[in-house]
């Protein structure tokens, strides 16, 4: 299939309310997890996959978010005149990473109306939406297999996770049916948020799309869903049912994926990604088990 470049566009507009006082002047993309914030590792997520123009849909707050993929002279020369090599390197690195951009939100009214705000500069570009709740470890690539599943189907590519049924609405849900590959299921529903007993499946959507530019002439006309928010999940269902599409594919995720959307699965990731860390894991694993052994 032939088409434009992939773009990515990651909402970042959100209140952040879960994470206050920290983000009562900060937006949570920025919160650090270990030593880089959380909105670094997406972009470079995204870069892996091969994307390089990379659209920030920001909110209130959003010059902390711009300054840090800016460059900073004074800090750069700085360290430059130190000789400090490997710390101007992680300065430079979000600078050098991608070309970012940067669109306001407005009022915060869902992320089908967030994904709706990158219309303009998507234009005609297929695109990846990455949210930044759902951190995926760099060794287990997702991103790149959604891309390829667009490409073979030109189908609307959602990232599914199976999650225990009690925590399923928390998530947007999907019905599935099995392909001739593995991992890739046909998605024949979807619906946000459901109850546990109506739930079609256990099988919840991250925060990982890949869609065709077509997607925003069915969120101009989604009307707010659940919590009165337009969700793009409804914009979704809408392609998933109809049959004269391509339809909605899902790729399973069955790698290592970090939530930082609330604060104990934010520790936890903190946790789990430092102690991972060739830099930092040797100090602290045996410091976590004697912590762990005391409790
Ligand atoms: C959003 C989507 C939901 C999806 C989730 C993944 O919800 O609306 O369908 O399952 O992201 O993280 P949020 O977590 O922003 O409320």
């Amino acid at each position: 299939m032939t088409h434009k470049p992939f773009k990515a566009v990651i909402p970042a507009a959100g209140l952040g309310t879960r994470f206050l006082p920290a983000t009562k002047a900060m937006p949570k993309e920025m919160l650090p997890v270990v030593d880089k914030p959380a909105i670094q590792y997406v972009v470079e997520e995204a870069t892996q996959a091969g994307i390089d123009d990379v659209l920030i849909i920001i909110g209130r707050n959003k010059n902390n978010l711009s300054n840090h993929f800016d460059s900073v002279p004074e800090l750069e020369s700085n360290l430059a005149k130190k000789g400090d090599q490997e710390k101007l390197e992680k300065v430079q690195r979000s600078s050098d990473l991608a070309d970012i951009h940067f669109v306001r939100q407005g009022e915060p009214r869902g992320l089908g109306h967030a994904v709706l705000r990158a219309k303009a500069h998507v234009g005609d570009h297929p695109f990846a939406v990455l949210l930044g709740d759902d951190l995926i470890d760099e060794r287990d690539p997702l991103l790149t297999t959604m891309l390829e599943q667009y490409e073979r189907t030109g189908a609307a590519i959602v990232a599914l996770l199976e999650v225990p049924e009690d925590s399923i609405h928390l998530y947007g849900a999907a019905a599935v049916e099995t392909t001739e590959i593995d991992g890739v299921v046909k998605v024949t529903g979807l619906v946000e948020k459901p109850a546990k007993e109506d739930a079609p499946s256990n099988y919840a959507v991250i925060g990982r799309y890949v869609l065709s530019p077509d997607v925003f002439g069915i969120l101009e006309r989604t009307e707010p869903g659940k919590g009165g928010e337009i969700q793009l999940t409804d914009a979704l269902q809408e392609l998933a049912a109809n049959p004269d599409g391509p339809g909605v594919y899902g790729v399973v995720f069955r790698g290592r994926r970090y939530d930082t959307g609330d604060r104990v699965d934010y520790i936890k990731a903190i946790v789990q990604l430092a102690a991972d860390r060739e830099d930092l894991g040797p100090a602290l694993r045996p410091w976590f088990k004697d912590f762990a052994a005391n409790l």
